[in-house]
């Protein structure tokens, strides 16, 4: 396994409390679930959410068999878990998206929103996202715009040093980065997807407007400008459905995990643990009350 790029670690952050319950982030809230419900196929066999946190989109899913909430910080898919209860269709896997631990061909629907801005590397996570997919399958990823209209403003007004007309990703604070349409569209198409629709979304993000503006009423204006991303892409946070071309190899059914070390199919738990068949790897995964970690081996 070669080296991985750093990750932006959320083990034991307040992001829940501190982010979103009572924050004023309602309209943030209900304009991505608007712009998910319109790319998300709404049902299907297996999907994962990769970056789940702490499970606050997880009621947009019902009408999936198995979802898988994927996450870096096993204490948000804890909190995850402590909310959704004793759901069976839902699975906590924890680990590093640049070593996703399932077998190739694997789900029908990946989704991922607002993590994009941590990937140090995205070409690399739409890889190991393009290997796991079924073929035929969706793929929802809103991601953080550096074209937005705001940074074009800021720019010209001399207030900010980067060109939000460059292609490549900024780092405007440590592993956190904004992204250029057409460089995240062609590291996908780079990827295997093929990219279709785009969403922009959250163009009324902005304190003053929040607070004058009746969130049912900033929602619905967003609802409607949403369908402009077919054309035009200067809004915060863009949300683009990629398809996953047909005719690759789907997984083998009753085949699910992999080792995230060297990729051979893992077969059944074991006194709380995932052994690597593989001989030459050998690493066991601990699997404790329904989250499976991937994080490290034991
Ligand atoms: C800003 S939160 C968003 C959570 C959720 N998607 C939401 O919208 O509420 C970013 C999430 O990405 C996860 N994350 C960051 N880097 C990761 C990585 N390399 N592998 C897996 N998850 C990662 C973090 O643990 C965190 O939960």
């Amino acid at each position: 396994m070669t080296e991985t790029p750093p990750v932006c670690d959320y083990e034991g952050s307040d992001y829940r409390t501190r982010f979103w319950e009572n924050q004023g982030r309602d309209y943030e809230d209900l304009a991505e679930r608007i712009a998910l419900r319109r790319l998300m196929p709404p049902h299907g066999g297996t999907l994962i959410e990769i970056g789940a946190g702490f499970g606050r989109l997880a009621d947009e899913y019902v009408g999936y068999d198995k979802v898988v909430l994927f996450d870096y910080s096993r204490s948000l898919l804890r909190e995850a878990q402590a909310h959704l209860g004793d759901d069976p269709r839902f699975i906590y896997v924890a680990g590093n998206w640049y070593n996703m631990p399932f077998v190739a061909g694997l789900f029908d629907t990946l989704v991922q929103i607002r993590t994009l801005h941590h990937a140090a590397d995205a070409p690399a996570l739409f890889r190991q996202l393009a290997r796991i997919a079924k073929p035929g399958g969706d793929y929802v990823l809103e991601f953080a715009n550096k074209r937005n209209l705001k940074a074009i403003l800021r720019y010209w007004a001399k207030r900010q040093l980067w060109s939000p007309f460059e292609r490549e990703p900024v780092e405007f604070v440590e592993l956190n980065f904004d992204f250029h349409p057409r460089w995240i569209r062609e590291q996908l198409q780079t990827a295997g997807f093929t990219p279709g629709r785009t969403l922009a979304a959250s163009y009324f993000r902005l304190g003053v407007l929040k607070r004058t503006i009746p969130t049912g009423l900033l929602v619905g204006l967003d609802s409607l400008v949403q369908w402009t991303g077919a054309i035009m892409q200067l809004s915060p946070s863009l949300f683009v459905h990629n398809g996953h071309p047909a005719g690759g190899k789907a997984a083998v059914p009753s085949t699910f995990f992999a080792c995230p070390h060297c990729q051979t199919g893992l077969g059944d738990v074991v006194d709380g643990r995932l052994t690597c068949p593989n001989t030459a790897c050998n690493r066991q995964y601990r699997v404790e009350n329904n989250l499976y970690d991937f994080k490290e081996p034991i």
